[in-house]
Order: structure tokens, then sequence, then C-alpha cells
């Protein structure tokens, strides 16, 4: 497994890679693997010739009272992760890299980060789309993986990657679930054993919300109110949204006819969670 630190390095090793007619798949992480990225890789593995991953703790998608300085990471234990998972090279680029001096371009798109998470974080997605643009360019991929669980940031992703006519073709990762059905992520790491029992609040939302359509109710701020009164019998529970939509657009519904996405964040102690269901009502 290469591992690459410069981003002429990277271009370079991706140059050589196209001039063999090789593919090449991306998953970009942000380090701390667990088992949702294994399943990115996996997937990323089986679409592509190589595989590369990339490690790196974006400073520009988190807000000024957010984890950035409590980031969890173990960068020795994840090039081990990547290494049995197969993966042909990890990008590793320290943050000056990224963002020299007089950085000056965000990439903001008009719509999609107005809804659900970007509404609590109101700068997240210009960095996550600037970060994700820089590493198209770096790594070059003919494939890019990214988990299901951030949905918005999926839609995002889509829409630049057509807005700015990238060649890159997106790939959804379906959520992976513990076994108690807590959606995997780096986060869960700053749970106690009480707040994970409480963080089961947002899966077992999805789990209601399926159950009282499928017993026929179809008014989805009953639907709301009853998962809003569920979450918080739930210790140390805060929520922030509740939220039924559009899965092209992210915009509220308040139909059940077509497909619905229900996405949810909640605070568990001072840990941000998030969690989301496509739900298809006529099922
Ligand atoms: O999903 C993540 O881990 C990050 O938002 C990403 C896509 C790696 C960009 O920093």
């Amino acid at each position: 497994m290469d591992i690459i630190k410069t981003k002429a390095q990277m271009q370079e090793w991706s140059k050589k890679r196209q001039r063999e007619s090789k593919t090449i798949c991306f998953v970009p992480t942000m380090g701390y693997l667990h088992k949702g990225h294994i399943s990115l890789m996996e997937k990323g593995k089986s679409l592509c010739d190589t595989l590369v991953v990339s490690i790196f703790v974006n400073p520009t998608q988190f807000g000024p009272n957010e984890d950035l300085a409590s980031y969890p990471s173990d960068i020795e234990n994840d090039l081990a992760l990547a290494e049995k998972a197969g993966v042909t090279a990890v990008f590793l680029p320290t943050k000056d890299h990224i963002y020299p001096e007089n950085f000056q371009t965000e990439i903001n798109l008009k719509s999609l980060p107005n809804f659900l998470c970007g509404k609590f974080r109101p700068i997240h997605f210009s960095g996550v789309a600037t970060v994700v643009t820089k590493l198209f360019n770096i790594v070059m991929p003919d494939i890019a993986v990214f988990g299901q669980k951030d949905y918005q940031q999926l839609q995002i992703i889509r829409q630049l990657t057509l807005d700015l006519d990238f060649d890159v073709k997106i790939v959804a990762g379906p959520i992976i679930r513990e076994k108690d059905g807590l959606a995997m992520s780096s986060r869960n790491a700053y749970l106690s054993a009480s707040q994970k029992k409480s963080a089961l609040s947002l899966s077992k939302s999805l789990h209601l919300a399926r159950e009282l359509i499928a017993k026929g109710e179809k008014n989805l701020v009953t639907i709301r109110n009853q998962i809003e009164a569920f979450i918080c019998t739930f210790p140390e529970t805060t929520i922030e949204y509740v939220s039924f939509c559009d899965p092209e657009t992210l915009e509220d519904t308040d139909s059940i006819e077509n497909q619905i996405l229900l996405a949810l964040a909640v605070k568990v102690g001072k840990t941000r969670l998030i969690d989301n269901a496509l739900i298809d009502p006529a099922q």
C-alpha cells in the first residue's frame, strides 16, 4: 500500500495509473476508520482496479464551536485497516498542503445546503464541497464512494459533480449499523455506555416511523410529533431536527405519495448524531 503525502505525488500516482489504463476508485475520509468506511472501501475495490483512500480532517467543515480539536484520530490503526481492506494508496495530506496561505476559493451550492444539517451547521457544506472538489482534482478518480449516512452530503456531492462537470461517477454506500441498530460513526467514540443507549433513539425512530406508516398513518406531522416525543424519553437527548423531505431536493414534504427521506439529527450529551432512512410509503 502506497502512502502519499503531497498533492504532486498523488497526481503523479493517478496519472501513472491512467497511463496504465487502470481505473481509480476513491473513498475520502476523515480517518478513525470503522466498519462503515471499510464497507465503502470494499464497494470501491469491487468497482475499480485501484482504490485510493484519503485521510484528512478538513478544518473548513467545522464550525467555531464544533469538535475539530477533539475529533478522534488513530493514523496507525487506520493504515493497518486500510492495508487489510486492500487499499492501493492512502493520501494523507497536511492542512497547509490543502489550504496554503492565501487560499481564497469556496464552493457554495445555492439550495441543497439550506436544509437539514445545513440549518445548524452554516459553513459545513461549503467546507465539504470545497475539499471534495480539491480532492477530486488531486486524486482524479473514475468513481468515488460516499456513505448514505451523510445523505445531505451525498446529494451535495452528486450535484457539484454534475454542476462542475467532474468526470467522476458517484456511488452511494449503505448505512452500516452496530448489531443494536446504532449507525456507525467516528463520533460514536465520544459516547459513554449510557449515552450509547440514548443514541439508539435515532435508529429506533426510523423504525417507529416505518411502523406507523405501515399501520396506515398518513399524516407526517403526527408521525413527527410521535418521533419527537419518543426521542425525548431517552436521557441526555436534544433534538436538532426530525425532517420528512424530498430525497432529491431535501425540501420539507407533507405528502406521503412518493418515496420520502426521514432524516434526524439529535445531540446525545454533547455528541451530535445523525441518521436517516428512505421510506417508500407504497410498500
Ligand atoms: O464524510 C466525511 O468524512 C467528510 O465530510 C469528507 C467527505 C471526507 C470531506 O471532508
